[in-house]
């Protein structure tokens, strides 16, 4: 069997590489890797490779930056050509980038079976650009991984057949498991052991400058009680950069570079709460037991807030001061790992495409 994965950015690089770890063990299976190359820069792409031990894609397909619209065709463009070459017997796309709907509505129009590894999640806020990405995939996907157990609503209320949905747990916290031990902490001189880490790219939050400037001007009242470490994703930069703001050297509040996997792993373990609008970070945190305060209205992660020790905050910059201040005092929020969120889920990935392949009526979870 030929399994083709699709991956594009940064955050489907620590979804693949347990995944493609999982069908190496099996006989049988020959992998093809195609990068996208929506992420291009070393420390959002190169160093993930690395550090994750993903092997070289087989197929580089050098999109870059664009518009949606840009992306999401030039990938399309490129990657035809791949699956008539390649013909694999089945694509897996993963979480809810612009590289995961492109590929999937090349491989629906062509009809090749199309597997979704993180399906099913919902923020039911459409104005997301990933809410789209999810919506289209799921709908187009042949076998939908479902992370957590509320996704099987999710997609049951859209019309997805029940016999399509496979509940298999989170592959990101496969990865988390197996590169804890490696987690190491970046060289921050003056760090005490007490700080924020914040990290921050939903084009909500920075593509405009009154929320923008809202956010960093509460951040910079934060670091007076808690230092901060600001790992600045390529696109914020740009916006803060427009602003015509420039972070001063301090020995309270340090913007980074973006991180590797193993740096942004030992941040946030060792943070006293975790500040982000990120997907994986509302994950991360809630398997590893730290605070985390979610600078979004909605979340399409609820299991990090029912089970996890996630909070939403929103744009409300008093409800964020308010949120650190209490957990700074001692009640930040405990929490549960949530169920098959065990460090297995890309072996069960494995098992049911495998599977699935040679019983195709086969019903599952
Ligand atoms: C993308 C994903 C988002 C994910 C995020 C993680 C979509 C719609 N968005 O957002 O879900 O959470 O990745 O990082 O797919 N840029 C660089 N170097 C790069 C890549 C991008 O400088 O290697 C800059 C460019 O100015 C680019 C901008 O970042 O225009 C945005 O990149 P893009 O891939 O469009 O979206 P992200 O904001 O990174």
């Amino acid at each position: 069997m030929h399994v083709l994965h699709v991956v594009g950015a940064r955050p489907n690089f620590m979804k693949v590489a347990p995944v493609h770890a999982a069908f190496r063990k099996r006989a049988g299976v020959r992998q093809s890797l195609v990068h996208t190359g929506q992420h291009y820069d070393a420390n959002l792409s190169d160093i993930f490779f690395e550090q994750l031990q993903i092997p070289r894609p087989d197929v580089s397909l050098e999109v870059g930056s664009g518009s949606h619209a840009v992306q999401t065709a030039e990938v399309m463009i490129r990657f035809e050509k791949t699956i008539l070459e390649r013909k694999p017997d089945l694509v897996l796309v993963y979480g809810d980038v612009n590289s995961t709907v492109a590929a999937t509505l090349v491989c629906a129009k062509m009809g090749t079976k199309i597997a979704h590894v993180e399906a099913g999640l919902r923020s039911y806020d459409r104005t997301m650009p990933e809410e789209i990405n999810r919506l289209v995939t799921d709908q187009l996907a042949d076998m939908l991984l479902i992370p957590s157990d509320e996704a099987v609503g999710n997609l049951l209320r859209e019309g997805v057949a029940r016999e399509k949905i496979y509940f298999v747990g989170n592959v990101m916290i496969d990865t988390l498991r197996t590169l804890l031990p490696q987690a190491r902490m970046p060289e921050i001189p003056n760090l005490s052991d007490k700080f924020a880490l914040v990290t921050l790219h939903r084009p909500s939050n920075v593509d405009d400058p009154a929320t923008l400037k809202r956010i960093l001007a509460t951040l910079n009242t934060i670091s007076d009680r808690l230092q901060i470490v600001f790992p600045v994703h390529p696109r914020t930069k740009a916006r803060i950069e427009s602003l015509g703001y420039h972070f001063e050297d301090s020995t309270r509040f340090f913007a980074i570079p973006p991180t590797g996997y193993l740096e942004c792993l030992a941040l946030q373990q060792r943070a006293t709460v975790v500040i982000t609008d990120s997907g994986g970070l509302q994950e991360e945190t809630t398997a590893l037991g730290v605070p985390c305060l979610t600078v979004r209205e909605n979340t399409e992660r609820p299991v990090t807030i029912t089970h996890g020790t996630n909070t939403l905050v929103g744009t409300d910059m008093e409800l964020l001061s308010y949120e650190v201040s209490q957990i700074l005092a001692g009640h930040g929020k405990g929490g549960r790992i949530p169920p098959l969120w065990d460090g297995s889920a890309s072996e069960r990935i494995a098992d049911v495409v495998l599977d699935t392949q040679a019983m195709p009526q086969r019903r599952a979870a």
